[in-house]
């Protein structure tokens, strides 16, 4: 037998042992020397049942993604499943680690399934733009019913043993060794001649769901709100109603058929680029090998305002202590407050226990000293975006921290350098760049410096991934990668304005490109003061946003902004005095208004920042344009189905954009707007950014 599949004798139970590391991905080759297992298996009369285990880490944890856009192969996984099903002998499926996608369908397949306490179960497919594709929307809701079946399926999210026995999913929970524990299973089932039951034949479950299609429609109509602009959360809910509606075969047939046409389209590429630009953003390729990342034990964040609370909830999140320090009693006591209102918030709305929300805030300490920092082996500084307050608390840091301790900076602008130069151990700052909201949002630019230590950098890494972020690492520059891009977009959208559209126009068009919120809503909701301050102090202006500034309106906070918005309510609503000031400073500017339709304010917004991402690149700045994609997605709500603007990009034809960029600078004088040098070679050379 290969490598790939293994298959050993217990007495009368066959154990097939699956090993693929990393994850035991359902490769080609794997599934056609699974068949010739269970093929072997089936005709041998000594073997009573057979046990379906894994070696390594974790069972199957799906299809091998990088087959995916390729011709399928036979055997594929229905047919590893079709002879599962047919075996005539009981089959087990014996899982640990993360069973998911095409893992979890071929445990489903099984006529038993056992689990690890630890272990995690799900159909993920919907993360990477595609539905299960061999059964899983039709033997899940067989076994857990179709409210949970339509959670799992629809969010991606996997659940724990514990709710998949709860649930119908498992059979039991195995603690200690799970290979011995599933044939002993297996023994049972065969002296106790237990009926082999496949999940495709039940119907239990499926009757039970008494509401009837309106209940159906009514669940799955609250799952589409979070999935705007995507195919398979629809095909995932038509599918599930197959499961009610239509004879098994039938269903799973059109299951197939709908799943080969998502994966070959255009959103599940983009997904699955994405899927591994993430896994590769992490990776630094001249960080020398046998790099060890330093233990974090305790962190501590300065800076207890709407970013420092959000960070120190990261930490609580992921069971690391924090101590939060603030200069004063006051703002350290808003800070907390904040953090137990939208743990009590998350906490009512299920999300989370009460145990484990007050686990969470009892891991965050608050301070009023900044020699608490002692203590801390992460320090991360989030106080007032000015050069001189942040270095002043470098050399604070500097005398107070513990000499290997990691210093961070969460600066979304300036020079991490000049930050670091400012200490003894410049080697020791790095920047972590988090996006508010700090505790939602994935993102963290991790921002290398020019004496940044390596194991720094990879203690920055490996703590971002800890606390569930996003880490991509980028250079030191004014707005690192994402914050410089985008300041080409809200030059863009201002100047759109002065041409002829007003801020709603712009909104939707930008809302139907994807975004969930349009560049002026968000502006209105992070404050337009804080754009204005910043281009004060560099002497720059925006003729719109700084005027509404001037006359007092910030944004949601002052209730006016690009928007009003009635007392009480965050829906912005379009203003006739916004209109006016903006149609008056046209004139004033001399510019002749004329209609900027939608196509045309997604170019203009999107283009100049490809146009920037470009000699980002070409700079070193970012690695790699996949960092570009994630760091976009994560962090700025660019929708993950056109899988970032690099990928879109592409996906458009580099001499599009690079023209269309040609165009916009005879029309605005923007010399920024010519087309950067690597996206004119990459044009002349018929490549796309993929290529680099
Ligand atoms: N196919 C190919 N490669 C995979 C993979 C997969 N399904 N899952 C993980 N990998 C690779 C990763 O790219 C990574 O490679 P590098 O080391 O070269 O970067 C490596 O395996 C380890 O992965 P992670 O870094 O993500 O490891 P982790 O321990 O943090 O997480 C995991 C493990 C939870 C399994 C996570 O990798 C994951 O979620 N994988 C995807 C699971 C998935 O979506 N499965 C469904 C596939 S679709 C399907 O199955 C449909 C069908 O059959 C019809």
């Amino acid at each position: 037998m290969s490598e790939l599949v293994k298959v050993h004798r217990d007495g009368n139970v066959a154990v097939i042992v699956i090993d693929n590391p990393p994850v035991n991905a359902l490769k080609n080759e794997l599934r056609a020397k699974l068949v010739e297992a269970l093929e072997q298996t089936k005709s041998d009369t000594a073997v009573a049942a057979v046990v379906i285990t894994c070696a390594g880490r974790t069972f199957i944890a799906g299809a091998d993604i990088t087959e995916f856009g390729k011709p399928p192969q036979r055997p594929t996984t229905i047919d590893v499943i079709a002879v599962i099903e047919a075996m005539g002998k009981p089959v087990v499926a014996a899982m640990h680690g993360t069973a998911l996608g095409g893992g979890l369908e071929v445990a489903l397949g099984c006529h038993f399934r056992v689990a690890a306490p630890g272990a995690r179960l799900g159909q993920p497919e919907i993360k990477l733009g595609i539905i299960p594709g061999a059964g899983g929307t039709q033997r899940l809701p067989r076994l857990v019913g179709i409210e949970q079946a339509l959670a799992m399926i629809l969010t991606g999210d996997p659940i724990s043993a514990q709710d998949a026995l709860r649930s119908g999913l498992i059979d039991e929970i195995i603690a200690g060794d799970l290979a011995q524990a599933a044939v002993a299973f297996a023994r049972r089932v065969v002296d106790e001649r237990r009926p082999l039951v496949l999940a495709r034949d039940r119907q239990d479950k499926l009757a039970s769901f008494t509401g009837g299609r309106a209940a159906f429609d009514e669940l799955a109509a609250s799952y589409m709100k979070r999935g705007k602009g995507l195919d398979a959360p629809r095909a995932a809910i038509d599918a599930l109603r197959w499961a009610l509606d239509l004879p098994v075969g039938e269903a799973l047939a059109r299951e197939r058929d709908k799943f080969l046409e998502l994966v070959a389209g255009e959103q599940a590429a983009a997904q699955r680029h994405i899927f591994f630009a993430e896994r590769a953003a992490a990776k630094v390729p001249d960080l020398p090998a046998g790099v060890k990342p330093r233990e974090i034990k305790r962190a501590a964040v300065i800076g207890a305002g709407t970013m420092g609370a959000g960070i120190a909830m990261c930490f609580a999140n992921a069971g690391i202590a924090v101590t939060l320090i603030e200069t004063s009693q006051e703002a350290l006591a808003r800070g907390l407050d904040g953090i137990a209102k939208t743990y009590k918030a998350s906490a009512s709305r299920g999300g989370l226990s009460p145990a484990d929300m007050e686990s969470r805030i009892a891991l965050i300490a608050g301070e009023t000293d900044i020699a608490t920092v002692g203590g801390a082996d992460l320090v991360i500084e989030a106080v007032f975006e000015d050069m001189a307050v942040k270095q002043q608390v470098f050399v604070d840091l500097d005398r107070l921290a513990k000499p290997d301790a990691v210093l961070a900076t969460n600066t979304s602008y300036l020079d991490v350098d000049a930050i670091a130069r400012g200490t003894q151990r410049p080697s020791c700052v790095v920047g972590l760049h988090f996006f508010s909201p700090a505790n939602v949002m994935r993102l963290v630019e991790v921002v290398r410096g020019a004496a940044t230590a390596p194991d720094v950098l990879a203690t920055a890494i490996a703590i971002g991934s800890k606390i569930g972020k996003v880490p991509v690492v980028v250079g030191v520059c004014h707005g690192f990668v994402g914050n410089r891009m985008l300041r080409r977009r809200s030059v863009e959208a201002e100047r759109v304005l002065l041409e002829g559209a007003l801020p709603q126009d712009v909104d939707a068009a930008m809302t139907r490109f994807g975004f969930p919120m349009g560049p002026f809503a968000a502006s209105d909701l992070a404050g337009i003061d804080i754009g204005w301050r910043m281009r004060k102090a560099q002497g720059l202006r925006a003729e719109i946003a700084d005027r509404l500034c001037e006359l007092g309106r910030f944004g949601q906070k002052t209730a006016k902004g690009f928007y009003l918005y009635e007392p009480g309510s965050r829906t912005p609503k379009p203003d006739a005095e916004v209109e006016r000031l903006i149609v008056e400073t046209s004139a004033r500017l001399g510019l002749k208004r004329r209609p900027v339709d939608g196509n045309e304010i997604v170019e203009r917004l999107l283009f100049p920042m490809i146009n920037e991402a470009a000699r980002i690149l070409d700079e070193g700045v970012a690695r790699r344009p996949g960092d570009i994609d994630v760091i976009w997605v994560h962090g700025y709500g660019f929708p993950v189905w056109r899988g970032g603007p690099m990928h879109y990009a592409d996906n458009l034809g580099l001499d599009h954009v690079r023209d269309r960029l040609a165009t916009f600078a005879a029309q605005t004088g923007d010399e920024g707007h010519r087309p950067a040098p690597l996206l004119a070679r990459l044009v002349a050379e018929g490549r796309g950014f993929s290529s680099l």
